[in-house]
């Protein structure tokens, strides 16, 4: 079977990947869209998509993993993405904001959507959904994001083959994803902790109760939560949630 799903036009790769995967599609199979029309980003948000300016991909995996380890791949995912950029710029000035963006300096230029589906014996698998904005020139950001969004291209000056691209981010996720199996996701979070945009910052983020918390960022535990100590010394811990930099509310997806 072909390992990958080229649709012009979807909702959501997500949705479709899922469906395949409900269906036993294996591990690495993945759904690549040139535009959609419902792109889910994470807590409820929405995806743009503008036709052929980015990768919109969702891929397949079924890790040898305990059921546990589960939440911890939108960090290995961030992780592999954030490699294979780096691979094809040799430019360091990417990075990770917990839990799940890629970032250029201080404007987002990827992000992570991962839905799994746990059940007994074999039939678990994860969605890692991929949105990067490759070739996507300002104007083709709706105006709200133009200020906090960034692309490859507007980066580097450079257009990317969009197919090209995601090979090698598909590449990337698997090598990441077998070092999670074999080496323990500690080997995943020393790499991450490097790219960590958030590490010694003041964070802030709204807690259940609607208190705004603000702390400076220690980066993900063990368990890829992320932790940060307030101004009295008190080390939170944060599940999930929307956490931006405190002296950057622009640089809010
Ligand atoms: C986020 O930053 O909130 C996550 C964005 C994830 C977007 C990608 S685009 C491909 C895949 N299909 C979707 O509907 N969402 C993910």
């Amino acid at each position: 079977m072909e390992k990958l799903l080229h649709l012009q036009t979807t909702d959501s790769t997500n949705s479709v990947a899922y469906q395949l995967a409900l269906n036993g599609t294996k591990h690495g199979y993945g759904v690549l869209a040139d535009r959609q029309l419902a792109g889910k980003g994470r807590l409820g948000k929405d995806w743009k998509s503008p036709a052929k300016t980015g990768i919109y991909c969702s891929i397949i995996l079924r890790p040898k993993l305990p059921l546990y380890d589960f939440p911890k791949l939108t960090l290995t995912a961030g992780l592999s993405l954030c490699s294979a950029v780096e691979k094809l710029s040799k430019n360091t000035s990417y990075g990770l904001k917990w839990p799940n963006d890629l970032y250029y300096n201080t404007k987002k230029c990827g992000g992570i959507l991962v839905e799994s589906s746990i059940a007994s014996g074999t039939s678990s698998f994860a969605v890692v959904g991929i949105g990067l904005n490759v070739n996507t020139t300002l104007l083709q950001f709706p105006i709200e994001l133009r200020q906090k969004a960034t692309s490859l291209y507007l980066q580097s000056g450079n257009i990317f083959d969009i197919r090209e691209l995601y090979w090698l981010i598909h590449e990337s996720l698997l090598t990441h994803m077998e070092i999670h199996e074999t080496q323990g996701f500690e080997s995943i979070l020393t790499e991450w902790r490097k790219r960590d945009v958030l590490l010694g910052k003041e964070v802030e983020w709204v807690t259940c109760d609607k208190k705004v918390v603000i702390a400076s960022g220690l980066g993900p535990d063990k368990n890829g939560q992320l932790l940060a100590k307030d101004r009295t010394g008190m080390v939170h811990k944060i599940l999930s949630g929307d956490v931006q930099l405190a002296d950057n509310p622009d640089g809010k997806k």
